[in-house]
């Protein structure tokens, strides 16, 4: 099972760096990093196993996340109903389309690599379509909007060294925050 100490913290230069595209087929190794990943994201958003197992709560997690410099991403997203968890798993991922609406996370966005609060708006599409590979090297295409749609941005970021923190206006990290909505 992976542990909280596992996932690199932000001053981990490997963050930093620009993953390599996955050649199919995917290792034993990548495969058990993304089994691995599932059921860390799944587990830190079910209340009592998040506090049983000591988790901080997170709904993605990029590779390079677990020192893997490989482009693949996981996103557990809880639906409407609670505790039921639609999973994405993309190998590869692109975005194809993006809407024009920008929105951002009112109370700012949190990364399993930053251990700290972080405030500050961090624009981000509002609808994206992101095409890339299942496991098996099948094409999947998805498309998302808001909370997930974030979520999508924020993972392939990490795939291009990008955290959050980066996106925010060190000067002014409320900047616009009329211009845009947010959720
Ligand atoms: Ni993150």
């Amino acid at each position: 099972m992976l542990k909280t100490k596992d996932i690199l913290d932000e001053k981990d230069k490997r963050l930093r760096q620009v993953s390599k595209e996955v050649i199919f087929p995917l290792t034993e190794e990548d495969k058990k990093a993304i089994e691995l990943m599932k059921e860390y994201l799944t587990n830190s958003q079910i209340e009592t196993l998040e506090k049983k197992y000591h988790l901080r709560p997170g709904m993605g997690l990029s590779a390079v996340q677990l020192g893997i410099l490989k482009r693949f991403i996981v996103i557990v997203h809880e639906q409407e109903e609670k505790e039921t968890f639609k999973t994405y798993i993309v190998v590869n991922p692109t975005i194809t389309s993006s809407s024009e609406e920008i929105i951002f996370v009112e109370e700012g966005e949190g990364c399993l690599s930053v251990n700290r609060p972080y405030e500050g708006i961090i624009p981000r599409h509002a609808r994206v379509t992101i095409e890339g590979f299942d496991m098996d090297g099948n094409k999947v295409k998805y498309r998302a909007r808001e909370e997930l749609a974030i979520a999508f941005q924020h993972e392939i970021d990490h795939l291009n060294g990008i955290l959050f923190i980066d996106r925010i206006d060190k000067k002014d990290p409320f900047k616009d925050y009329d211009k845009y909505r947010y959720i």
